[in-house]
């Protein structure tokens, strides 16, 4: 398995170019199998979860070919439709091909993605929604089985705004009969990236941006060409790499207003900042002031920022206290933070972080995606060399993240071996 290995103590220094959002590219994926044909996607990041889900639309009889980050995929001979466990046991945004897959060919087989690395992350909401809309759905062996001849616009609303539930039922509202009304949805800007590519297909949806989506049915959709929306969890983990470096770095294809959270935090804790157009520099101070932090939907805090937060404050002035309300058991990088020398003390979904000197190297583990961009931004400040194991969690969400940090003038490279 690779490891990333890191010599820290340098400061970033230079430009680099955010890819495309995984977390949007994967919706319009699957939002491709609505319509007859070949859609384009540009700006598709090259990423594992990303061919994950290109596997998933070929098992289910699409053609998918990626070049230069331009995909198509071609639906004319989709017929199996059915995610199987072992795709969707990889990753759980395999569950978006359920409501396009109801909706277009009057039935899905989709594996429940089982448990997570971070504590339980139910599907109760898009089974919910989607049996709102008249789907008849059975739990079998493990599948969720969902069939309707024609689905129907109903009001659904959610108990908390999910971005995975939203975008599914959305899908899968834009070809039922009539009108649907989803409350209490999901603002995330994946959502509205999904809601935008829908309306190109030519789906009906008013609301859009808002946590009221109402969408009519229309009789079909049809392929379009579209560029994905950039990556501002990979924007806003580069800031953070800058500011716990003390660098000063400028990011090139932002979308500035998807995180202005992040950047308003860093604000806080002493960074400047420069904006012009989809750029922006930072300007870090030689070390960063403690800054709590709550996540939030958005627009707050993002919960794919909280790993990253807790390495900055392990070596900010100060104390602070960095909650998750989103997902109370997302800390599995805490004990492995601590092998660095960082003082954090866990209690339930809020650890409380003591900033020290600085923070040594050592072999630490990765556990999922957000927890391995935690280590390596901890390496990046750590005294002497940090490896970072089991790898194979970064290249799920970070294009080629060694080599743009390298580009910054970081000591990192990629050796294969270790556990
Ligand atoms: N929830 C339920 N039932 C459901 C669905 C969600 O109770 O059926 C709860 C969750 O347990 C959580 C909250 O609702 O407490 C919000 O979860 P959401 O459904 O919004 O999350 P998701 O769609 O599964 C996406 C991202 C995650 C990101 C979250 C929150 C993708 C593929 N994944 O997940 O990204 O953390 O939204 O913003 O878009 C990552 O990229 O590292 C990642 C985990």
């Amino acid at each position: 398995m690779d490891k990333i290995v890191i010599n820290g103590g340098k400061p970033l220094k230079g430009e680099i170019k955010i890819s495309g959002s995984k977390n949007a590219t994967l919706p319009l994926m699957a939002a491709a199998l609505l319509a007859e044909g070949k859609s384009t996607i540009r700006g598709v990041p090259d990423l594992r979860d990303i061919k994950t889900m290109a596997n998933m639309l070929r098992i289910i009889g699409a053609t998918v070919t990626i070049e230069d980050g331009n995909m198509t995929i071609d639906t004319t001979g989709c017929n199996y439709f059915k995610a199987p466990y072992e795709l969707v046991k990889t990753m759980r945004a395999s569950i978006y091909v359920l409501g396009p897959l109801v909706a277009r060919f009057g039935e899905a087989e989709v594996s429940l993605p089982g448990g997570c690395a971070w504590g339980p992350r139910p599907v109760d909401f898009h089974i919910q929604g989607i049996k709102k809309l008249g789907a008849e759905v059975e739990l079998e062996s493990g599948y969720i089985i969902a069939r309707s001849k024609k689905l129907k616009g109903n009001i659904v609303n959610f108990d908390i705004p999910s971005v995975g539930a939203t975008c599914n039922i959305l899908m899968a509202a834009t070809l039922a009969d009539g009108k649907t009304v989803i409350q209490n949805s999901a603002i995330e800007p994946e959502v509205t990236a999904l809601a935008e590519f829908l309306v190109k297909m030519g789906a009906k949806i008013k609301g859009i941006g808002t946590s009221e989506l109402e969408i009519i049915g229309v009789d079909e959709l049809f392929p379009v060409d579209a560029e994905v929306v950039s990556d501002r969890i990979e924007a806003g983990t580069f800031l953070v790499a800058g500011a716990i470096t003390g660098g000063e770095i400028t990011l090139h294809n932002c979308e500035i207003h998807h995180i202005e959270s992040v950047i308003n935090k860093l604000e806080e804790t002493g960074c400047k900042f420069k904006i012009s157009g989809k750029s922006v520099t930072l300007f870090a101070p030689e070390k960063v002031k403690s800054v709590n932090v709550k996540t939030a939907v958005y627009p707050g805090f993002p919960t794919d920022m909280q790993a990253q937060w807790i390495a900055l404050m392990s070596v900010a002035e100060g104390s602070c206290t960095v909650t998750d309300t989103i997902y109370k058991d997302r800390f599995t990088h805490v004990s492995e933070l601590s092998r660095l020398g960082a003082n954090i003390k866990l209690d339930g979904n809020i650890a409380f972080v003591k900033g020290r000197e600085n923070i040594n190297g050592a072999s630490v583990m990765s556990t999922d995606l957000r927890a391995s961009a935690c280590l390596i931004i901890a390496g990046l400040k750590a005294k002497g060399r940090t490896d970072v194991l089991r790898v194979y969690h970064i290249d799920r969400g970070y294009e080629k993240i060694e080599e743009k940090l390298k580009a910054l003038g970081a000591d990192i490279w990629r050796e294969e071996g270790g556990l």
